[in-house]
């Protein structure tokens, strides 16, 4: 989770340095995602150590937006919306701050 949250501003921080995304930047970008998702399949298929069946579920929801925004990423063009509204999709199962 911690890798999830360190991943979120990471990316965040690269999506928000001023001009267009290089190519650097978007490896960069792509190589982070790939961390995330490590990251969620580490956690394993049930997500997070929850025996609740509706955290589970939405796990996997998030673990494949996370695959969607990578993939987003990584076509020609690169689109960047999925993974500048990463931080959304963990308000599935944490209250916004
Ligand atoms: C499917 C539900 C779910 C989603 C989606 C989710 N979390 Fe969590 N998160 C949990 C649960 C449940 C816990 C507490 C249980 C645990 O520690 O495993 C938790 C704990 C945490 C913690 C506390 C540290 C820890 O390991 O206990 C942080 C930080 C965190 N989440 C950040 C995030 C961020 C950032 C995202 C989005 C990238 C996210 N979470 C997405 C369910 C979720």
């Amino acid at each position: 989770m911690w890798q999830l949250a360190a991943g979120v501003k990471r990316v965040q921080a690269i999506l928000a340095r001023p001009g267009a995304i290089s190519q650097s930047e978007r490896v960069e970008v792509i190589l982070v995602l790939d961390q995330m998702l490590a990251a969620a399949d580490e956690l394993g298929p049930d997500g997070v150590s929850s025996n609740h069946p509706r955290i589970t579920l939405s796990f996997g929801r998030f673990r494949e937006t996370l695959a969607i925004a990578r993939r987003s990423v990584s076509i020609d063009p690169p689109r960047y919306y999925l993974v500048g509204n990463l931080s959304g999709t963990c308000l599935a199962c944490h209250a916004s701050e």
